[in-house]
């Protein structure tokens, strides 16, 4: 008997890929733009070229494309572009897509096996006058910041030899990036060793060394705070040896246990690293990390397991204990202690958490995220949340059901404005016309809705994060 398709959640709704890119010099806009917003917010998401020839196709593996909101004069000009991956260009050539999930040799094609499989779809960072499109497993792809086309790989004058986290932080106080990769021979290695990154402020790769880590993990992202580094070690497990058994590359393996290791960012070798331990639980995002009196404080969005994986054996994951909240880890320096404290501040389902980024590994007061409401119906995030550290406060602004935001980004009102004056932007879905538009909220009160609203006739799929460049 013919089995039925079925189809991939993650090619269907808000996630099914655009097949167009535009150029549109002046959107419709609701509301009045700010005059002080000067600069571009870019996004970028999966956004898969050709049908994907992986039964077990992942969200995480669609080629990237790049959304841009160009802001002056209370004027919004937006673009979109794929990222030009050796990939994408090898499959347009072929004319359907070659590679299976994370380049997995079982279902890519064979010509192509070991080939470049990297998507450049997570993160876009702006350093050193140069726009970065990252994914985890691979170098960052240089995009021009107007016309987003796409230089090709930047490898910082040849020093970075391997892949660089999509999540590298750019230091508040130094301008230095501060990077590592957690497959720096690629997902064939054995992945129990990661590479540090040190950027310094113009771009300079200074210093880069190997730190042994306990077990092959998927760290997506990673804590920096003025004097230390925090390589988080959680259980999505990587395993080239399950993948050739037709079982998960990555896995959610919970009898291991989470192992935080803290190193100090002068350190020039892996021998300051300090291991801390908890039971299983998953992060992909902190909102931010800092230090205060002997201690080092993290602010993350917490899972009690990771999500959209499966178990080493293949089954799905447990959906009840795939969602995050915001939960504060406190590490005592000073004591002999390996055990971390852990507590809860929020209890929305959130993520993309984010800050003002001039406090980023500095202590802070504002804190914004995504969060899910059980009455959302897009897949995705349907509120805005603004929460503030010190009176304890929490804001939000709420959709419709049918309707998702995304990551939320701080811009300042002024490069010299008190912390959390500004205003948050975020590209939101419309579930009912299947539109998209650049959202743009006082920062200070998120619950009064958007101020201005610049309008696409298209959506923009969803996707994972975005910055902003001051013009
Ligand atoms: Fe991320």
């Amino acid at each position: 008997m013919a089995q039925a398709q079925r189809r991939n959640p993650f090619l269907e709704g808000n996630f099914a890929p655009l097949s167009m890119e535009c150029d549109a010099p002046s959107l419709p806009i609701i509301g009045e733009m700010p005059r002080e917003l000067f600069g571009s917010l870019y996004r970028i998401g999966p956004n898969p070229a050709f049908e994907p020839r992986d039964p077990h196709h992942h969200w995480f593996f669609g080629d990237g494309m790049v959304h841009a909101f160009h802001i002056e004069n209370g004027r919004v000009a937006y673009n979109n572009r794929w990222v030009q991956t050796p990939k994408l260009q090898a499959e347009r050539g072929a004319g359907r897509s070659l590679y299976g999930t994370f380049g997995n040799p079982m279902t890519t094609e064979p010509d192509v096996i070991g080939g470049d499989s990297g998507v450049a779809n997570t993160n876009i960072v702006w350093h050193a006058g140069r726009l970065l499109a990252l994914e985890e497993g691979h170098k960052p792809m240089e995009v021009d910041p107007r016309t987003l086309s796409t230089k090709g790989y930047h490898d910082f004058a040849g020093r970075l030899e391997g892949p660089m986290t999509a999540h590298p932080k750019i230091c508040a106080e130094t301008g230095q990036m501060i990077g590592f990769a957690y497959a720096p021979g690629g997902l064939i290695g054995d992945g129990r060793v990661l590479n540090y990154y040190l950027i310094e402020a113009d771009g300079t790769l200074a210093r880069s060394f190997q730190v042994p880590v306990p077990y092959f993990a998927m760290v997506h992202d990673f804590m920096v705070t003025r004097n230390h580094v925090l390589f988080p070690i959680m259980p999505l497990t990587g395993s080239l040896e399950r993948a050739m058994k037709g079982g998960p590359f990555f896995a959610w393996e919970p009898d291991l246990p989470v192992k935080i290791g803290i190193m100090r960012r002068d350190a020039t070798g892996p021998e300051s690293v300090r291991w801390f331990e908890a039971e299983a639980s998953f992060v992909f995002h902190p909102m931010n990390a800092w230090e205060e009196d002997g201690r080092i404080l993290c602010d993350v969005a917490q899972y009690a397991a990771a999500p959209l994986f499966p178990f080493a054996d293949g089954r799905a994951g447990d959906p009840s204990k795939a969602t995050a909240h915001l939960t504060r880890w406190t590490f005592d320096m000073k004591g002999a202690t390996s055990n971390f404290a852990q507590a809860q501040l929020d209890d929305l389902e959130g993520e993309f958490p984010r800050i003002d980024d001039r406090h980023a590994g500095l202590a802070y007061r504002h804190g914004f995220f995504g969060f899910r409401t059980a009455q959302s119906t897009s897949g995705s995030f349907d509120g805005l949340a603004h929460i503030d550290h010190r009176t304890g406060r929490r804001t939000t602004f709420q959709l419709p059901p049918q309707d998702a935001v995304a990551e939320p980004v701080f811009v300042p009102r002024s490069a010299d404005a008190e912390e959390g004056d500004g205003w948050v932007l975020s590209v939101i879905y419309r579930g009912e016309p299947r539109t998209s538009e650049l959202a743009v909220f006082e920062a200070s009160n998120l619950a009064a809705g958007p101020v201005a609203r610049a309008q696409l006739s298209h959506r923009v799929p969803f996707g994972f994060h975005g910055n902003w460049r001051q013009g």
